[in-house]
């Protein structure tokens, strides 16, 4: 579904994983989900993104967010690249991954998802998977995409942070400001009168003046 906005529903498919066959919006339960996906397994930097996760799994879950990433390789294949990337981690390589991997060998769900980078290509000339990141609601609408290009790997950190300002801003009203984190102030959005934000905010609203004289960056914590 090339053109997913954010606000829709996101495509409810079936794969095929490392942990058994799933259906997104059933794997997905009431939980915020992030699909992430990846340009091919045995690849160094998807091996340090996987394993960033990987470490990263209690911080989500804590959040009430479950993973699931994508390759564009078949399930043997996964399996395979599951054991480098446990050892990457310094993990036994008997131990499992704490989230499953689609196998997407055929490219129908990149294709679907308007996953490919046209300007990364593997030995036979054919597109990888570009570094997606869906990060879906509980109401299985799209609330955040991210999309990088395959030479450059992702901030977990950021992914984290985007999470709280998303499950924030979904449960008051207001916006984060830029490189906010969790504890700092927020913002008041600008459609909000000067007596509702008086009244909703009761801790305060400070409004930083400015050479327009116009009032619209108002702070709350
Ligand atoms: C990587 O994951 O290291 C990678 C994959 C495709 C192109 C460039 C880098």
């Amino acid at each position: 579904m090339p053109g997913l906005l954010l606000g829709d529903v996101f495509p409810d498919f079936e794969a095929e994983s490392t942990t058994g066959d799933i259906k997104l919006h059933e794997f997905l339960g009431d939980s915020w989900g992030i699909l992430f996906s990846h340009p091919r397994d045995f690849t160094p930097v998807c091996t340090t993104e996987l394993g960033r996760a990987a470490r990263l799994s209690s911080e989500f879950s804590k959040r009430g967010v479950k993973l699931i990433a994508l390759s564009v390789d078949c399930l043997e294949d996964h399996h395979g690249w599951t054991k480098d990337i446990l050892a990457y981690n310094c993990e036994d390589s008997t131990s499992s991954l704490p989230f499953p991997i689609i196998a997407d060998c055929k490219r129908e769900l990149a294709v679907a998802l308007g996953m490919l980078d046209p300007d990364e290509k593997d030995k036979d000339g054919m597109p990888l998977t570009a570094r997606c990141v869906f990060i879906i609601g509980p109401d299985k609408r799209l609330k955040l995409s991210l999309l990088y290009p395959a030479t450059t790997g992702r901030n977990f950190d950021e992914i984290l942070r985007v999470v709280d300002s998303l499950q924030l801003t979904a449960g008051k009203r207001v916006a984060t400001p830029a490189d906010w984190k969790p504890g700092e102030c927020v913002m008041v959005p600008p459609s909000m009168s000067e007596e509702e934000a008086a009244s909703l905010f009761p801790t305060g609203v400070y409004t930083k003046e400015l050479p327009s004289g116009k009032k619209y960056l108002r702070y709350t914590p």
